[in-house]
């Protein structure tokens, strides 16, 4: 059927399987000032710069999604707050919410900027932000980010609370290494009044280390949660991956993000772009589709095109495989995509 343009260019999107996607993750850079081990090598190659797009095409990116129903933006990297002037384009998008379609403005990042930018943050009306936080230990954290030190995240973190930023941590689980210290970290961000969401590692982008080796399945996890908590399914979901449960003696919430264990796909709400301008219809998949290129050469409309394309082509679920199993591993980081 042909819409006036009109309504082509503000239809909602939906893909194949009836998923209405309301969520863009826009990774701003794909670097870091971390190294950590489950996401890239010690010397990871990084885009050149001349693959960028720029501050300004990703702000008129964003308002293409924002009118296709896009309600809530996540910037992420990489680390968002290493990209020079990314305060920018945050204020652009900050003026857009709650005039043009967009509710909220988040972040993720590793905190160790936010002694700098949280404030400023707080004022272009970002409300909520997850914080990358593996460990509390100094000697692990030094070890699992290469380059980075516990001491620098958590004063960001303080900054982060004290200027009024909902915080959110995100604990990748890993075997053999901080597994036996996720309760301590737990009750130390229940304690703080923030809730904690833990990750599977995933098979994405090259590392050093064997993913055999980090692996931990969530489900073994809870299960010795269970022995010394009492864990309360939360009913509803947040449109997210996340499976929330309640802990009891710490009344705080506690998140499962378990792609290997427990398949989230069916109630998948996102989109993902990255800073080179390539629109990934699933994080765990290797298929993308040139942003970049439809932009600078068919504008507006050419976008749009691709979004389309981006629904009919989005699939059902990921592709990531277990250890042992045999698959096509995302080639990509997630340093690359956007977590
Ligand atoms: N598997 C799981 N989580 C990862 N992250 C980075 N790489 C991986 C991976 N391979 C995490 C970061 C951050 C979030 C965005 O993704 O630690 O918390
Ligand atoms: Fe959606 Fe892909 Fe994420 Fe599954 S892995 S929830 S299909 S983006």
């Amino acid at each position: 059927m042909d819409l006036p343009q009109s309504d082509f260019a503000t239809r909602p999107m939906v893909d194949n399987y009836g998923r209405t996607i309301n969520y863009l993750r826009l990774s701003v850079t794909d670097r870091c000032d971390l190294r950590c081990v489950y996401c890239m090598k010690a010397r990871p190659k990084f885009l050149p710069k001349a693959d960028l797009l720029s501050l300004e095409e990703l702000t008129t990116i964003c308002d293409a999604f924002i009118r296709r129903g896009v309600t809530k933006i996540r910037l992420t990297g990489g680390e968002p707050l290493v990209r020079r002037d990314v305060l920018s384009l945050i204020d652009n998008l900050g003026a857009r919410i709650g005039v043009a379609g967009l509710e909220e403005l988040c972040l993720t990042t590793n905190a160790n900027m936010l002694p700098r930018y949280a404030g400023r943050l707080a004022k272009a009306g970002i409300k909520r932000i997850n914080v990358s936080l593996d460990t509390l230990d100094p000697a692990r954290y030094a070890a699992l980010t290469r380059r980075g030190t516990l001491e620098s995240a958590l004063r960001g973190i303080d900054a982060a609370q004290t200027a009024g930023l909902n915080v959110k941590i995100n604990a990748v689980a890993l075997k053999g290494d901080n597994e036996g210290e996720l309760p301590q970290l737990i009750e130390w961000a229940h304690g703080r009044a923030m809730d904690l969401t833990l990750i599977e590692v995933m098979p994405m982008g090259e590392v050093d280390a064997s993913r055999n080796t980090q692996f931990l399945p969530l489900t073994e996890v809870r299960e010795r949660l269970e022995q010394q908590w009492t864990l309360t399914d939360q009913i509803g979901s947040t449109g997210g991956p996340a499976r929330y449960v309640s802990v009891k003696e710490t009344g705080g919430r506690l998140g499962f993000i378990s792609p290997l264990t427990n398949n989230f796909c069916a109630g998948c709400n996102r989109i993902r772009v990255s800073c080179a301008g390539e629109l990934f219809s699933c994080l765990g998949r290797n298929g993308k589709l040139d942003l970049r290129n439809a932009f600078r050469t068919g504008g507006m409309d050419a976008v749009d095109g691709l979004i389309d394309q981006a629904m009919a082509t989005k699939p059902a679920r990921h592709d990531f495989t277990r250890p042992g199993e045999v698959g096509d591993p995302v080639s990509r980081s997630m340093a690359h995509t956007g977590g």
